[in-house]
């Protein structure tokens, strides 16, 4: 079985598997760590396999990349990118950054390596709000690639963000209609959502966090129903962290060719590609000198930040 066969690969060339949730349910049942994208980055961290296999998007193995350039950082698949990261092109991004030079620049991890050398530092869902509240509060800030995101910082903090345009599809293909009516279904039902989601799904959210934030909820009231307005691939470690609940995926839009939100980028890695990836040991991730110089201090700002 193959699950079998990436385990004795995985012990033989010291590698660890990291996983996002938003991965298949074979793929997070071999990986040696499922987690949000603090975790994943905290993992990477301090990991001491020779290679680091990064069952997620681009983005992700391009920063355990930055974190580590002396290991072999690898991608099941080269192509999954991240909507976000492409909404955000270095050269319109240095534009805005250089028309405003007094502003400190905050992005979300969900970026180009190119977009983070030009940070002062990078956040995550879990932490963009704290990362904010760092900065004396007469700095003005940047915020981006996530309007999002910021959105529901400038809400939590009180403060004023200079926005980037930049979005996640798969958080913008919930339909608010079908959401309404799904509440109007079962009103016993906690609704909680990821701050990628729309301002107008996010006011119906009892609670509002990472995936692994998501997870900590629930688990605080086991015996819940709850409407998940997140990727759909959260839904296997949700509910195998909490059997009893009752799990129901906040409703896409008409044009969405799933019932639920999914992510058409972290469906790209499939096990045989992992497999394959992990055996060729390609692809690779690999970053400019230059970039991973510049991109190594905001992440480890974030990282201390976090700590
Ligand atoms: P987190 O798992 O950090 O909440 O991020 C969600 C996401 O969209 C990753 O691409
Ligand atoms: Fe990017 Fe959205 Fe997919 Fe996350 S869910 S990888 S933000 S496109």
């Amino acid at each position: 079985m193959l699950q079998h066969k990436i385990a004795e690969l995985k012990k033989q060339k010291n590698a660890v598997i990291l996983a996002h949730y938003y991965q298949i349910p074979e793929i997070q049942e071999v990986a040696d760590y499922v987690g949000d994208s603090l975790g994943l980055s905290q993992k990477a961290a301090e990991t001491d396999a020779d290679m680091i296999v990064f069952a997620g998007v681009h983005f992700m193995a391009e920063t355990a990349k930055i974190l580590n350039p002396s290991k072999k950082v690898l991608l099941p698949d080269v192509n999954a990118g991240c909507s976000l990261a492409e909404s955000c092109p270095p050269e319109a991004f240095q534009k805005f950054i250089n028309s405003h030079p007094d502003h400190l620049v905050i992005t979300y991890v969900n970026c180009s390596a190119e977009i983070k050398a030009m940070s002062d530092i990078v956040c995550t869902s879990s932490n963009a709000v704290a990362i904010v509240n760092s900065v004396p509060e007469d700095k003005p800030i940047i915020f981006a690639p996530d309007k999002n995101l910021g959105r529901y910082v400038m809400q939590e903090t009180g403060r004023e963000l200079l926005l980037w345009d930049g979005s996640c599809v798969v958080h913008e293909a919930f339909s608010a209609d079908k959401l309404i009516s799904l509440i109007q279904q079962h009103p016993d039902a906690k609704i909680i959502a990821h701050p990628e989601s729309e301002t107008h799904i996010l006011k119906t959210a009892n609670y509002i966090g990472s995936t692994a934030g998501m997870i900590s909820f629930v688990k605080q009231h086991p015996e819940h129903k709850f409407i998940v307005a997140t990727e759909a691939g959260i839904l296997y470690k949700m509910q195998e962290a909490v059997p009893q609940a009752t799990l129901i995926p906040a409703p896409a839009k008409e044009d969405n060719n799933c019932a639920c939100s999914e992510c058409a980028f972290m469906k790209m890695n499939t096990l045989e590609k992992l497999y394959n990836c992990l055996q060729m040991e390609a692809p690779e991730i690999l970053v400019a000198e230059d970039i991973q110089n510049k991109a190594l201090y905001p992440i480890n700002r974030m990282l201390e930040l976090s700590a």
